[in-house]
């Protein structure tokens, strides 16, 4: 995720700029920049790759003033090199602005300016803000950055200097954070306390729709029709390593916790609920070849994996296409039935995976269409593919994958409309699944609300040797990946399996030491599932069920329950995942293990 850094007052703004982003350096980036006043205009370096480079360049090259702004970026829009990089600025290089959030309407809002002679020379959605400053500029900063903000949809924190406006920075927030660090006779601006906190502990927290301006003694909070906001000034008395984690232990708890956000953001400015409809701006296929698909192959490795098969059923559930689902390592020496009519899914957070790149590049080879569902923007899969959809989840710091794995199935379901819609299923199909996506957040809130049922669940658990999680449906991968985001963060044996399946052979293992984490919401297949937990019981196992809805036959026979909120069944593995995840968290924290650096196990897996 991106970072923003701004400083004013008596010291040379560069070096405390440079040790504000380092401590961002944990929220995951791909390159960075500082915009310095250096007393006749607005200087700026730039860097790819890590703050040292930026370091270098600035020794190499300094820059000196006392009023500056500086970025950390995890690309979204444009691929991550020096042009992309923040700060950007507008055509006369006398106003610099950094941005963390999406503006949606960047591409109509670009097109307009280019159509008053403003010249681009990015690739990003924040370099719209830049030129809007400047048409909205009349001597005085505040009112062209509230002027410009009246035309941007989407979100944003933003940091903004301009030479002809000198000695104060201008911020505003959207749904990206944002606060200000006070100090004596200096003050210091952030989207995160810990860039701020060597210098000062007494902040003042940015509210949606708020701006402000701080000198180097005074600042000032106020809305977007410029009246007066009264803020609180907040004590921080937490350290360094907790403010990082955002208050969590873990990354990964921090990563689970931020899924309400983070699907938001997959669906951002994508779901056409009216429609029933998706827009993919990025996959690159005409209408005739959306249309032409003969079959779908997806391939991936690990969680990946998992959503790929839930990709699997929604898109011949929806859109009736073929779809085989392939193990990357596998795919890459087989021999596939790959036709210039088969459309092959790519997914993987990372993007580097080498056995997925393999498959992908082996599928392309074949004449396949490749596209990429990936978090990393800029990565080699995202590189090469023929088109993508990025998640939008923003850095994964745990090596257990969570957030990646919610956003994934929410852009395979964007994909599944979009081919969908293209063949026969009803725009008010299209608009049922599309107004339940819409309601993902809130419900995933609720379960999120509920962690402590969890807990204690897990401090039941911890000591168990081996678990079993079983599902049908679209619920058989999420038992697949409940079992995956166990076995490698506690290192308890764990399978996952169709429940029906379980009594070809796994039923062996069952008494009364093998907890059988049942997923079983109300959906098509839930009798079915419900006879399959009578097997469980009939056979002395502890039944942990995750259910939907109050029903006797079930309350019955499970040990513990925890609902879930009611939904499509096609939605139930995002909610499902939830509790599985925050399972696998518990039982792990509790054992005392390495939750976010589990032994063995790298974040992404770039050999073969
Ligand atoms: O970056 P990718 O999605 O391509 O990674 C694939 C797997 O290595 C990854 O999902 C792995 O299984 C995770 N540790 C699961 O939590």
């Amino acid at each position: 995720m991106c970072g923003i850094v701004g400083y004013v007052g008596p010291r040379v703004a560069t070096p405390v700029l440079i040790e504000g982003l380092k401590r961002l350096e944990y929220r995951g980036y791909d390159s960075a920049g500082v915009a310095v006043m250096n007393g006749n205009g607005v200087e700026t370096r730039k860097a790819v790759g890590k703050i040292a480079a930026l370091e270098s360049v600035v020794g190499d090259d300094p820059v000196e003033g006392m009023t500056g702004i500086a970025h950390t970026r995890w690309a979204t829009h444009g691929a991550p090199n020096e042009c992309n990089a923040h700060p950007h600025h507008d055509c006369t290089g006398t106003i610099a602005v950094v941005h963390n959030g999406i503006i949606e309407n960047y591409g109509a809002l670009r097109t307009m300016l280019q159509g008053h002679g403003h010249t681009f020379v990015s690739e990003t959605d924040t370099e719209v803000l830049a030129h809007l400053i400047e048409a909205a500029f009349d001597g005085n900063l505040e009112e062209a950055v509230a002027d410009s903000l009246h035309l941007v949809e989407g979100t944003y924190g933003i940091a903004v200097v301009s030479s002809q406006d000198p000695v104060k920075i201008v911020a505003a927030r959207k749904g990206s954070p944002l606060l200000l660090g006070l100090g004596e006779g200096e003050n210091f601006l952030a989207s995160d306390v810990a860039a701020i906190l060597k210098y000062t502990r007494d902040v003042v927290y940015l509210d949606d729709g708020e701006l402000a301006v701080i000198t180097a003694d005074s600042y000032r909070v106020f809305d977007l029709q410029a009246v007066q906001r009264e803020k609180k000034v907040s004590k921080i008395d937490w350290d360094l390593d907790m403010i990082e984690k955002g208050g969590f232990a873990h990354f990964m708890l921090k990563e689970i916790f931020e899924q309400p956000t983070t699907i938001e953001n997959t669906m951002r400015g994508r779901l056409v609920t009216e429609e029933g409809f998706s827009k993919l701006g990025g996959i690159n296929l005409s209408r005739e070849e959306l249309q032409n698909i003969d079959n779908v192959v997806i391939t991936a490795c690990g969680t990946s994996w998992h959503s790929a098969l839930i990709g699997e059923l929604l898109i011949e559930d929806l859109a009736r296409i073929p779809v085989e689902v392939e193990y990357a390592s596998e795919f890459r020496y087989r021999n596939p039935i790959i036709t210039q009519r088969t459309l092959c899914v790519v997914i993987s957070q990372s993007g580097e995976t080498a056995d997925t790149l393999a498959a992908m590049r082996e599928a392309k080879r074949r004449g396949a269409k490749t596209l990429g569902l990936v978090n990393v923007v800029g990565s080699t899969i995202a590189r090469e593919d023929d088109g993508g959809i990025y998640l939008h989840a923003g850095p994964e710091i745990g090596v257990a994958s969570t957030k990646a794995f919610t956003s994934q199935v929410v852009a395979l379901l964007l994909l599944t409309l979009k081919l969908a819609r293209r063949r026969d299923m009803s725009a008010a199909r299209g608009r049922e699944i599309a107004q339940a996506m819409e309601h993902l957040p809130a419900q995933i809130r609720e379960i999120l609300d509920r962690a402590g049922e969890i807990e204690e669940l897990a401090e039941q658990f911890k000591d168990a040797s081996n678990f079993l999680y079983l599902g049908r449906g679209y619920n058989f991968p999420v038992a697949l990946e409940g079992a995956l985001k166990l076995k490698e963060i506690s290192y308890i044996h764990a399978e996952g399996y169709p429940a029906a399946e379980m009594k070809h052979g796994p039923i062996a293992l069952i008494d009364a030491n093998m907890p059988v984490v049942f997923i079983a919401p109300h959906d098509a297949v839930f009798d079915k599932v419900v006879s399959n937990v009578q097997e469980v019981k009939a056979r002395g196992g502890r039944v942990i069920a995750l259910t939907s809805r109050e029903e006797p036959t079930l309350k019955k026979l499970a040990d513990y329950e925890f609902r879930i909120p009611e939904t499509l069944d096609m939605l139930y593995p995002i909610l499902a995942a939830i509790p599985l995840q925050l399972l696998a968290y518990y039982i792990a924290a509790k054992r005392g293990l390495n939750v976010d650096q589990p032994r063995n196990l790298a974040k992404s897996v770039t050999v073969e």
